[in-house]
Order: structure tokens, then sequence, then C-alpha cells
């Protein structure tokens, strides 16, 4: 199945137009493996007249694509969720080696990613447009109607961050695809040879040439260049606040749908089940090590219950399997490179020496930063405010909701928050003020199910995503007005 996507030599190659096509500089990216460090393949470092090639193709693909029937595009998505799960084991021991994800993980990840394509293409399927009367506004006369439906906006740039190679690359793609836009789509350097194989499948499954190309390189290199190139439409991208705030900045009359970075809160009052919470806390924080960008990464809990939260919290963190997924599925694992572990650690550090209280982990191998709890962290450390990408959970005392609210809404991200409590007037009255894109009630913070709207506000985004959300944010209204002659 992913022979022909690189050479002998490991060296990848990028679908332009319907091909595998080689670097044509000769200059390649080494990808190695966060794990043991082995050499996976390397990936063409895209130069600018390539980037030019895959984004041309796309444009012309796109006048064909968008005429052919929604029921062919089913029927292709149909198939790609289904190749996508012939080949469960080869993707997800890939993706293990690229990104570090456990293996339950990585198949989990891959099923799920099935499971979106076709809720997309079933969606698809169930957008109408409207027809609206004119007679309704003040003066018109009842001679119109203006009859609207949803077209594509025509290449949809879908950048995708490295911890959910295939999901976070897939979401983009089947919403994109299912309204009739061409995709160019740059994954994470780390986690290319994933959003590689994934392209592929969508080839299989016989999405027409051009229609799908991929761009590799260093975003630091081609980034700039791919996001402002004329002959892209609409940018969808997942990643750091900071990346993001760069391409919003740069771009110029161009959509863009971002999911940024967050700094999550689970406040927890005095009447929460804290068996509940504390579970919740641990699967929420600390799964994948923290590189999520929904983990839940602060914790605001009233001063009363503290101290039985930690206990019950330390309880779940003794059960959490820590280490190499090479060796067995962990829950916490390596981080993804030396920089995001050296940042992680900083973080736990500084704390420690403002005064904060380590009640569990503050321990390094190389780049697996064990699980970690800090307790007393106050508003002048930086753990309170930064995104550690990282298991690490800092726990802000405070007096009452009003004060959790305060402290959680000070934060710039606001991508989701969570409130436990068994007072379900307490419960909304604060997810009423949170100043996020989703609050959860007595549950971790998290994504699913991909059919929910998901968006962050503040620092943390901005347009919807979610799957029927995805599909109308990449198409427009076009409307059709009819004007009879009525005598
Ligand atoms: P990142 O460093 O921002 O990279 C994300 C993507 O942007 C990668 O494909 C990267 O390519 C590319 N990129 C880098 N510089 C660019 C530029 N100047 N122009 C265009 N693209 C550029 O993020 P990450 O480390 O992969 O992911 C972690 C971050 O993503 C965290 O902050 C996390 O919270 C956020 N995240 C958010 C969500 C959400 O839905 N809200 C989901 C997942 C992750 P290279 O790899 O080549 O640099
Ligand atoms: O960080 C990726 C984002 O999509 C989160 O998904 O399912 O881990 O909450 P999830």
């Amino acid at each position: 199945m992913f022979e022909h996507i690189k050479d002998e030599n490991n060296n990848f190659k990028n679908l332009i137009n319907g091909e595998w096509i080689s670097s044509a500089s000769g200059k390649f990216i080494d990808i190695n493996s966060p794990l043991d460090n082995s050499l996976l393949g390397r990936v063409p470092a895209m130069t600018q007249e390539e980037v030019n090639i895959a984004i041309e193709t796309a444009k012309e693909a796109q006048k064909k694509w968008r005429n052919i029937t929604l029921n062919e595009k089913v029927e292709i998505l149909y198939k790609s969720a289904d190749i996508l799960l012939e080949n469960i084991d080869e993707l997800s021991e890939l993706m293990m080696m690229e990104i570090a994800k456990d293996r339950k993980s990585c198949r989990s990840e891959v099923s799920r990613t099935a499971d979106l394509i076709r809720f997309t293409a079933d969606s698809a399927k169930n957008l109408s447009g409207e027809s609206i009367p004119g007679d309704s506004f003040p003066g018109a006369k009842n001679n119109k109607v203006s009859i609207v439906r949803r077209e594509p906006l025509g290449v949809v740039l879908a950048i995708s961050p490295f911890n959910y190679p295939i999901n976070l690359s897939a979401s983009k793609i089947a919403p994109a695809l299912m309204v009739g836009n061409s995709v160019v789509l740059k994954p994470a350097t780390q986690g290319s040879l994933s959003g590689l194989c994934l392209a592929r499948i969508f080839e299989e499954a016989g999405v027409p040439k051009g229609v799908l190309n991929t761009v590799t390189g260093r975003g630091s290199e081609i980034g700039d260049y791919v996001t402002t190139h004329k002959g892209i439409n609409f940018i969808n991208f997942t990643g750091s606040t900071g990346i993001g705030a760069r391409i919003s900045k740069i771009t110029s009359m161009v959509p863009l749908l971002m999911e940024l970075g967050g700094k999550d809160a689970a406040i927890v009052l005095e009447d929460a089940d804290l068996e509940l919470t504390a579970s919740n806390i641990v699967a929420g924080g600390y799964s994948y090590s923290g590189q999520r960008c929904t983990a839940v990464k602060r914790i605001l809990v009233v001063d009363k219950v503290a101290d039985k939260l930690i206990e019950k919290i330390k309880e779940n963190m003794a059960k959490l399997t820590v280490g190499n997924p090479l060796e067995k599925d962990a829950d916490v694992v390596p981080l993804i490179s030396t920089k995001a572990a050296d940042f992680v650690y900083g973080l736990i550090e500084e704390a420690k020496e403002k005064g904060a209280d380590l009640v569990v982990g503050g321990k390094r191998e190389g780049n697996l930063i064990y699980p970690t709890l800090i307790d007393n962290v106050t508003t002048d450390m930086r753990l309170a405010w930064e995104e550690p990408f990282g298991p690490v959970i800092p726990i802000i005392r405070v007096k009452d909701k009003d004060e959790a609210i305060e402290i959680a809404n000070k934060s710039e991200y606001g991508l989701q928050g969570a409130v436990f409590t068994q007072n379900i007037n307490d419960a909304f009255y604060i997810a009423d003020k949170l100043e996020v894109g989703t609050v959860q009630i007595n549950n971790k913070t998290e994504r699913g199910p991909d059919n929910f709207p998901f968006l962050g506000v503040k620092s943390s985004g901005m347009g919807t995503q979610g799957i029927k959300y995805s599909l109308e944010s990449m198409s427009r209204p076009k409307a059709t007005i009819i004007n009879l002659s009525i005598k």
C-alpha cells in the first residue's frame, strides 16, 4: 500500500497531481523516532517552485472536483475510511514510532478517524440550502425569491500539528473535499510520514489527481510562503498560538479556521464528587503526556476540599503507566523532543523555586517527564499561565467559585473548561461565565464526540470545527435571486 510513496533509501515523496514525486532539489529532512532516535525516513524540504506546482495543481483540479456528484464524493470518503481501517496495524506502528504515542492510543486515533470520515460524508449529504421570500422585508414586493446554495471556497490549505497526525489532517481534508474544495496538506514535520500515508489512502480510495496534494518542509522555512500564496483560498490550521497568530498577521483576505493552544482549567467546588473528579483530572491531564490541546492544564480547587482531592488524585496517579511505548502501552511517554522536555522541566523548576510544593513526580529521564502534580501554585508563577504540553498539572487553591472564575478567565487562552460540582445551579453559573468555547460539567475537557462544535476563543482559536461546522466553514452561501415579473 505505501511502497511507492518512498524510494529504496526511505526518501518519502509528495503527492502532486496524482503522482508521488521526489524532491526536485534533492534536499530532505530526517525524521527520527523520539523513542529510540532511529531514522524512520526522510521527507522532501520542498522549494518555493515545488510548492507553486502543488498549489497550482490543486487550483486546476478543483474546477472539475466541485462538479463531481455528492454521491461520488461520499463513496470515495467511505472507501477512504475502509482503507484506513485495513491499514490500522501499519499506520499505528508508524505513528507510534514517529510521535511516541502509545500503540493503543494510535489505534484509537485511526479508528476514530475512520468514523469521522464516514460521519463527514453522511453530514454533507444532509447539507441543504434554502429559498427565502423577499416580501418579508419592509418595503419589498412579493416578486423576489432568493435561492441559497452552498459552494466551495477553492483551495484549502490544511496545516496539522504533530500530536494527532492522522486525525487532525483527516478532520480538515474530509470536510474540505465533501464541499467541493481541493486540498493542499502541510503536515507537521514530525508527523509527516503519517500524514503522507493518509494522503496515499485518500488517493487509493479514488480522490482524483490534483484534488489532494501534499507539501513537506519545515514550517519555519516554507510556512510563510505557503500561507501567503495567492492560490490559497482558505487556511485550516491547528497548532500553537504563536504560529497561529503569525499566520493571521501575514495573511490578507483569506478566511482562517484555527484551533490553537489552551490552558484548560478543571474547577472543583466543595460539593464535587471527588472520586469522579480525580479520575477525570488524571485521565484528562496525563494521557499522551498531556500533549493534547484539550488536556486538563490547571486545577482551580476550593481550598476546603483541596487536601482530600489531592489524596484522590495521588491514588489515581499511582495507576498511571509510564515509559517507552515500544515496551508497554504507557499513559505517560517521552515527549516529542528534547526542546519540549526542557521547556516543561523549566516550568516545574521555576514553580518549585518560587515556593510551590511538589506533590508527585518532578523526575526526568531524557525526554520522559514523570507525571507531575504541583500544589500551592500561585499566579506569579509561569506554570499558572503557560501551556506546558507535558505531564504536569498545577493546583491553584481558591476561596470560592468566583475566584476560580476570575483566575480561569485571566488566561490568554479560552479553549475549554471543566466544572466539578453536584449543584446544577453552580455548574450553570460557572459555565455561563467562563470565557471558553466549551464547558464540560463533571467530565474532563476533551474534543469529542467529533460532531460537537469545537472552538477556542481568545488566543485559543478562531472559527468553529466539528463535522457539520467544518463543512459550513469550508463552504459559503451563494444566492441566486429570481425576480418575477408580476403585473
Ligand atoms: P506548531 O509548532 O505550531 O506546529 C503546527 C504546524 O504548523 C506544523 O505543521 C508546523 O510545521 C507548522 N508551522 C510551523 N511554523 C509555521 C509557519 N511559520 N507557517 C505555517 N505553518 C507553520 O504546533 P505543534 O507543536 O505541532 O503542536 C502543539 C501545539 O498545537 C500546542 O500549542 C497545542 O495546544 C496546539 N494544538 C491545538 C489543538 C486544538 O485543536 N486547539 C489541537 C492540537 C494541538 P513544522 O512541524 O514543519 O514546524
Ligand atoms: O489536541 C488535539 C485535540 O483535537 C484534542 O482531541 O480527543 O484529545 O480531546 P482530544
